[in-house]
């Protein structure tokens, strides 16, 4: 039996471990594994190749996806949608394992309901996939978020000065959240919370008095404005899933902070160096039981689901649990890092 993979949206550490566990596993119960190139692009262009125990031996704590990722949607043309059903069934894959976001599971689902058996992982950075406690990738980001902050603090407490970073998070904050709490953030601005920049300065101001002449605002990329709504673009194009390029919206806020009250103020744009390298030891192990779960899943013929993690135990849930909504961050949990504002 043959089960294709693809990864699929933005490259995310810990999917070498995942194609490794699914490589390996599968390998135990006599099926083969074919990697498709470039996430649903390979599916259109046929371009397949076998993964062996050769060719994913060492993987294990590299960076990225040694398949090839795309934001490619090929629900966009009819006649790719029939490109995919064609190599599916020219590469006689029984079943096909989709690891991605929202936008990767949500083609997933379509295809599924078009009588493929499909298996998800939940990957992304972000953290923002319903029916998971976590997503692979997600720990790594946060730790690298997190150092960043330490190395902020030590320079910002040096020369007296207000340090913003920005962090990715298009539609929710939990990079932002949980590094930030990590980092002892002075204030944490997310998408699900608009900011109020006089709040923001008051926080530096109140710091200042009590003799702390140093501050640091951690930023989701996402993050709004009560005033004047807007998200902050790198430019105006959007990518196949309509999405548009965040990421600015730091140096606006630093702008505005030197502005209004005086103090010195740097700009970090943090970037895709969350997404590079190495996976932390919690998601390399994440990524290798969601890998094993969803060969699991297929061997007891459960299409339609996503692996997930609830608690301790990795379970299934349906596709369409994964993608209803997004995962926001939960309001709880930033009340916690509120308490040490300022
Ligand atoms: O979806 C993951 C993510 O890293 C977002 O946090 C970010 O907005 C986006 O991808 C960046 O995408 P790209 O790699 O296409 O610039």
């Amino acid at each position: 039996m043959r089960i294709g993979i693809l990864t699929g949206g933005g490259d995310c550490p810990g999917e070498n471990a995942v194609i490794r566990a699914v490589v390996k596993k599968a390998e135990k119960y006599g099926y083969s594994v074919f990697g498709i190139k470039r996430g649903w692009l390979g599916l259109i262009t046929g371009e397949v190749e076998p993964l062996t125990h050769f060719s994913v031996s060492g993987i294990l704590p590299r960076g990225g996806t040694i398949i090839g990722t795309s934001r490619t949607n090929p629900l966009k043309k009819e006649e790719d949608i029939q490109k995919v059903m064609t190599h599916i069934k020219k590469f006689e894959l029984h079943s096909l394992i989709t690891i991605g976001g929202e936008d990767t599971l949500g083609v997933a689902k379509k295809f599924y309901d078009r009588g493929v058996n499909i298996v998800g992982i939940p990957k992304t950075i972000d953290n923002d996939l319903s029916g998971t406690d976590y997503t692979f990738g997600f720990d790594t980001a946060v730790s690298i978020a997190t150092e960043a902050i330490d190395r902020l603090h030590t320079t910002a407490e040096s020369h007296d000065r207000v340090m913003v970073i920005e962090v990715m998070g298009r539609h929710a904050g939990w990079i932002a959240t949980v590094a930030g709490i990590a980092g002892g953030a002075d204030c944490i601005l997310i998408p699900e919370k608009p900011f109020d920049i006089d709040n923001v300065c008051e926080i530096i101001h109140k710091r200042h008095k009590r003799g702390r002449r140093f501050s640091i605002i951690v930023v989701a990329e996402g993050a709004v404005p009560v005033k004047g709504t807007r998200l902050i673009a790198q430019d105006e194009s959007v990518d196949a899933f309509g999405h548009i390029r965040l990421g600015g919206v730091g140096n606006i806020i630093g702008k505005e902070i030197e502005k209004r009250t005086g103090f010195e103020t740097r700009v970090t744009i943090l970037g895709h160096i969350q997404r590079g390298g190495t996976p932390t030891a919690f998601d390399r192990v994440l990524a290798t039981r969601y890998g094993v779960a969803a060969v699991e899943l297929i061997k007891k013929g459960e299409f339609g689901k996503m692996v997930a993690l609830k608690g301790n135990k990795i379970v299934g849930v349906t596709l369409e649990e994964a993608i209803a909504k997004l995962k926001t961050v939960d309001l709880e949990l930033y009340d916690i890092a509120e308490i040490f504002f300022g």
